[in-house]
């Protein structure tokens, strides 16, 4: 490496996904390669990307979220480079650091009152880690229920709760005394608990793999139903938090809802440093930390670092001075109205579900019309799940979009715009979405030609 950083990335460009291919992950490279998405993205601002050509790039993906305030937001830079400049005493361990307070005390304003301790990690999934363990110490108990199709990380506590198989297997024993139920089904929940011996019911107020919603009133009636069994309820809010649904805190659309532990992360960083948070309930907290000897019995070598800290004081302040809950809660009640008007005209279409900024399209084999079925089972016969890729790919290389499918082996497209967004840029995307479904129902097309040629490479490979 020279000095000159930048310039010396710039000039090995060429070689990036050769790189990756000898040194990294030559099965995601081959991927990439496969659906046309390696692309050479030189630069991001705000919602968008550009490529090498200079194509600008819509980017619905956001970094699987991260990218809340879009890429590079100006005041979150300007912190970090105040941090930097500073040269602050970072990470001494032996004192209690500013910065981390001020940090702590700005993300419980948004929580309500009862949760206001807050344990620094550096991602999601070690969010999670933590929430499972503080449950354990608190209630004194070992089992965690979780729910069908959930998604909570992949570091093997987080993945002992997730809700697919195609995660969990071929990664030998994981936590013991776990216990998945569907979700939705307070039922189920009830005889989950029933000998009460769980510690905790983790979930997401939408999933992230299927962006299935929770049922109005049901979570109320699952925090009925763990007060009443002593277990306590973790909500997952990694991709939810932080406005992303049009409040600040998913949970908050149900007010007589009120966690005892939720988990954040991903636009705490402000696309910039890695940074989550478990926050919960003194009494909990006090459980773990509960003398001189256990005061440090859970902690992390990078958390509450100065860098990560300055980034979520900064996104925090971002996303309530430029009032980005309301945008999201605005702007998705429009995409999603118009993406379900225009869903209805496609026979694959069976729902469009979510919340504020966080949407997803399902798909399914229609009933209506025969040669639709047909072309569907035919993929499906090759490869399930290949379907989404012909709303995917050419949503990137015809329209410009950048978007993924929401999990492996489902049909959901879920859509995680920047907070920032526009109505300009959800006319983008709905403009595409109109072209793109009409494509689905031509057959013989060059839409399902794509697809169902990507699927015999796959039965190949
Ligand atoms: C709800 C939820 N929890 C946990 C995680 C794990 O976060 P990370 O990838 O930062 O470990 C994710 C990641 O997508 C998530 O969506």
């Amino acid at each position: 490496m020279q000095d000159d950083l930048i310039g010396w990335l710039e000039r090995h460009r060429s070689t990036q996904y050769e790189l990756h291919r000898e040194y990294i992950n030559p099965a995601f490279v081959k991927m990439l390669k496969a659906i046309g998405f390696d692309k050479n993205y030189v630069r991001g601002e705000g919602c968008y990307l550009w490529d090498q050509q200079g194509n600008k790039y819509l980017d619905l993906l956001t970094g699987w979220g991260v990218f809340m305030l879009g890429r590079n937001h100006p005041a979150i830079r300007r912190a970090l480079h105040q941090m930097i400049d500073a040269g602050s005493p970072n990470l001494v361990r032996m004192d209690c650091g500013i910065a981390a307070g001020l940090a702590a005390k700005a993300l419980v304003s948004h929580m309500p009152a009862g949760l206001s301790r807050v344990f620094f990690t550096n991602s999601g999934t070690e969010s999670v880690e933590a929430a499972l363990k503080f449950a354990r110490c608190a209630t004194g108990r070992e089992k965690i229920i979780y729910c069908d199709h959930a998604f909570h990380g992949l570091t093997t506590g987080s993945l002992a709760v997730n809700g697919a198989s195609f995660f969990r297997e071929r990664f030998g024993a994981l936590l013991p005394g776990t216990c998945a139920i569907p979700l939705n089904d307070p039922l189920s929940l009830e005889q989950a608990l029933a000998k009460h011996d769980a510690a905790a019911f983790i979930l997401e107020p939408i999933q992230g793999k299927t962006c299935q919603v929770v049922k109005d009133g049901y979570l109320a009636e699952a925090q009925r139903l763990c007060r009443k069994a002593g277990t306590l309820l973790i909500v997952d809010e990694v991709q939810t938090g932080l406005g992303r649904t049009g409040r600040w805190f998913c949970f908050q659309h149900w007010p007589e809802v009120e966690p005892d532990i939720v988990c954040v992360a991903k636009g705490l960083s402000g696309g910039f440093v890695p940074v989550g948070a478990v926050v919960t309930r003194p009494k909990i907290m006090d459980t773990v930390f509960d003398s001189l000897e256990h005061c440090v019995v859970h902690s992390n070598t990078f958390g509450q670092n100065d860098l990560a800290m300055a980034a979520a004081l900064a996104s925090l302040q971002v996303i309530e001075r430029d009032k980005l809950v309301e945008n999201a809660d605005q702007l998705g009640q429009y995409a999603m109205s118009r993406l379900a008007q225009t869903g209805s005209k496609c026979p694959f279409v069976t729902e469009v579900r979510g919340k504020g900024l966080m949407f997803g399209i399902d798909f399914a084999r229609p009933s209506n019309s025969l040669k639709l079925r047909l072309a569907w089972d035919a993929l499906h016969k090759l490869n399930f799940g290949v379907f989404g890729q012909m709303i995917v790919v050419p949503l990137l290389n015809k329209h410009h979009i950048l978007t993924q499918v929401a999990g492996y082996h489902t049909e959901v497209i879920k859509f995680l715009p920047p907070l920032i967004a526009t109505r300009q840029d959800m006319d983008w995307f709905l403009g595409a979405m109109e072209e793109v479904l009409a494509d689905t129902q031509r057959i013989p097309g060059a839409a399902w030609d794509t697809v169902m040629g990507l699927a015999k490479n796959v039965v190949r490979a």
